[in-house]
Formats: structure tokens, C-alpha cells, sequence
């Protein structure tokens, strides 16, 4: 018998493309960056030497990156100016040096970078140190230049990312951000243990979660069909849901080519609302509980310009449904642990959409997976 073999499908591991598969591999990938970090009421780094001593001469913080890896940037202040009480500044790595920013002995810089080669972020990172700063990387390439040139290193364990589109390197760099949030917390002693264990109990339910989200793949590859022929979408949020907002537009622009823009929701009424009409689809995020009735207002305001409106917020809600005319729900989970899971439906959609569009899922046009030069 003479069976056909190609090497290329073999490594997709039956899905179409590798941007499936790697969406497919995230409850895996999350469970092993957590694997060994926690315990019940705290979590062990043991790759960040950083005493309470040193950490209260830090007094603020830089996390810089490019892409994707930005984003979760973006996720990491909350987490750690809620958590730890450090004033956190997020620098996309190619304006940061540019701008000549305070740094100096009393500054931690977080540079992110999924390849650890990025060129931008690597000379962010040389740039910080030369000014005394100490720098933990968050990487997901064991021997990267930017894991040899750091002081400390925090690796995701996503396992290699193919697809252009970032997917699991970004939910393992959310929880990278996590446990680093929480690491500083604990070190300062800005958070008891007893709130630590209850974070921390959440974090484990988060891979079974994403799992649940991934098993109804099936309503959300329904839904992508309203896109298919669309010239711009609108993605909208306040707090945590405008910073996966942003990942949710730039996974739509990148493998679908769709104009997506992402806007505080907050903000959109100071000029954007301008270009909302019935032709743009808005995916409004409504997790965070605190802004949640404000994040309704703003709901109201597009649909008043009668665009087609997808939410997402907790199952359980049922008060959105009333504003918005489709609801994408999530598992409950605390504020701080939902983008891990509202970016799920998000990578899912752009996934179907750009297949329905005839795109080129893994490659799109004129991007790479790992930018060499500045
Ligand atoms: C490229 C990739 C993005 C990635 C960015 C930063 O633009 O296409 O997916 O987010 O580089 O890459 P890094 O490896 O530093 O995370």
C-alpha cells in the first residue's frame, strides 16, 4: 500500500491551518505556563530574583513591546498598578527609545516579545539596562537574545507559534502578566494571600474555560459569516475589554483584511462615532463589571446609528441581550482573568472570516512572523 505523506499537513495535526491548530492548543499551553508557579496561596517565580529589599526601590515601571505582545503589555498595567501599587507606563518598543524616557535604577522594565528577536524590542532592552534599569523579559523562545540579555526571564511555555497571527503566545503572555502582577504584589505585600489563593483559584479554572469557549467554535464560525463582506468593523470596550479590543481588531486586519479599528468605548463619541452607520458591525466587549452600565451607554450610542451590534460578557448576564443584537458569552470568571477568555471568540472570528474571504490565513500579505530590522 503506498500512502501519501506530506509533512507540512502532518505538522498542522489535521486542522486546515496552523492558526487553527495553535487556537486549538491554548488550554494546553495555558496549563503548562502555570504549571509549577503556583501554590495555594502564592506564586513561585523562580526566575525573578527580586527581594522586597530591591523591589521597594523600584518606583515605576516600563513594559515595552511590539504587536501583539503590546497588547498583553496593555493588560499588564492594570494588573500590576491594581495589584502591586507600581506606576506602570506601556511603550510600543519602537517609539520607547526615541522619547527618552525617565529611566533609571529605580525603574523595572517588562519587555514582551513572543521570538525574543524582535529588533525593536531587543534594543528597547539594551537601551533600559545601559540606564540602569533592571529588566525582566516575558518570552516564549528558551535562548532567545532577548532571554540571554535580560536580568530575569519569565517563560511561556505556548510551545512554537507558526501562524503570523499571533494566538496562545498571546493568552500565555496574559498569563505571564498574571503571575507577574501577582509576583510583585506579593512581594510588596500589597495583596494578603488569602485574596492571592482566591486569584489564584481562579487562574487554574482559566485552560478549562478557554476550552469551553473553543467547544462552540461552531456558533462563532455562524457569526463570522455577517463580516465576510464588510469594509470596516468597529471593536469597542472600557478598561481590560478596550485592551483585547485592540487584539481582536489587529487579528481581524491582519488575516482578513477588513478595516477594523479598536476605541475606548468611552471615547467614541469625541469623533469616531462620525463613521458608524448600519454598514459597520461593532463587537462591543461588556466584561468588566465595574464600567459594565457606562459600557451599555455607549452601546446605546452606535446603536442608535443602527449598527449591527455582537456583545460578549458572562453567561449569566442577561441584561445585555436587551442592548445588543447578538450575545457571544463567556464563563464567569474575575475582571482581570477575562481577556484571557474574551479573545478567544475574537482569534475564532477572524479565523473564519478571513477563511470565508479566500485569505491567506497563515501568511497574509506583507507581514512576518519575526521583524529583524528597526
Ligand atoms: C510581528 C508579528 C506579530 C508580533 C510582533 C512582535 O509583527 O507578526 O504577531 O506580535 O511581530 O513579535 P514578538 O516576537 O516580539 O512578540
Amino acid at each position: 500500500m503506498h500512502v501519501k505523506w506530506d509533512a507540512v499537513a502532518a505538522e498542522k495535526g489535521g486542522y486546515e491551518h496552523f492558526m487553527l491548530k495553535e487556537i486549538h492548543e491554548q488550554p494546553r499551553a495555558l496549563r503548562d505556563t502555570i504549571l509549577g508557579r503556583l501554590e495555594e496561596e502564592k506564586v513561585v517565580l523562580q526566575e525573578v530574583d527580586l527581594s522586597s529589599e530591591q523591589l521597594s526601590q523600584m518606583h515605576k515601571v516600563y513594559i515595552v513591546a511590539c504587536g501583539t505582545a503590546w497588547h498583553a503589555g496593555l493588560v499588564g498595567k492594570t494588573l500590576i498598578e491594581r495589584w502591586a501599587h507600581l506606576p506602570v507606563e506601556v511603550d510600543i518598543a519602537s517609539e520607547f527609545r526615541y522619547r527618552s524616557p525617565l529611566i533609571d535604577e529605580h525603574t523595572l522594565v517588562v519587555v514582551v516579545s513572543q521570538s525574543g528577536e524582535t529588533a525593536d524590542t531587543l534594543a528597547a532592552l539594551r537601551e533600559a539596562k545601559n540606564r540602569g534599569a533592571r529588566v525582566i523579559a516575558i518570552t516564549n523562545v528558551v535562548g532567545s537574545t532577548v532571554s540571554r540579555d535580560a536580568h530575569d526571564v519569565i517563560y511561556t511555555w505556548a510551545g512554537p507559534e507558526i501562524a503570523v497571527a499571533s494566538t496562545k503566545a498571546y493568552t500565555t503572555q496574559l498569563e505571564g502578566m498574571v503571575l507577574l502582577g501577582l509576583y510583585l504584589a506579593q512581594v510588596k505585600g500589597t495583596l494578603p494571600a488569602s485574596k492571592i489563593g482566591e486569584i489564584i483559584s481562579d487562574l487554574k479554572e482559566i485552560p478549562a474555560q478557554v476550552q469551553e469557549i473553543l467547544d462552540q467554535e461552531s456558533s462563532i464560525r455562524q457569526l463570522a459569516q455577517s463580516f465576510v463582506g464588510v469594509e470596516d468593523a468597529f471593536f469597542l470596550g472600557r478598561s481590560l475589554d478596550w485592551a483585547v479590543s485592540m487584539e481582536g481588531a489587529l487579528k481581524m486586519k491582519e488575516i482578513s483584511y477588513i478595516h477594523a479599528e479598536a476605541y475606548a468605548a468611552g471615547e467614541l463619541k469625541h469623533g469616531t462615532l462620525a463613521l458608524v452607520t448600519e454598514q459597520t458591525p461593532v463587537i462591543a466587549l461588556a466584561t468588566q463589571r465595574d464600567v459594565f452600565d457606562k459600557t451599555v451607554s455607549n452601546i446605546k450610542e452606535v446603536k442608535a446609528r443602527d449598527a449591527k451590534v455582537f456583545g460578549m460578557t458572562y453567561k449569566g448576564n442577561t441584561s445585555l441581550a436587551k442592548s445588543v443584537d447578538h450575545v457571544i458569552y463567556i464563563p464567569e470568571t474575575r475582571d482581570e482573568l477575562a481577556p484571557i477568555l474574551t479573545v478567544i471568540p475574537l482569534q475564532l472570528l477572524a479565523y473564519y472570516v478571513s477563511v470565508a474571504r479566500g485569505c491567506d490565513v497563515d501568511k497574509p500579505r506583507n507581514l512576518a512572523k519575526s521583524v529583524t530590522v528597526e
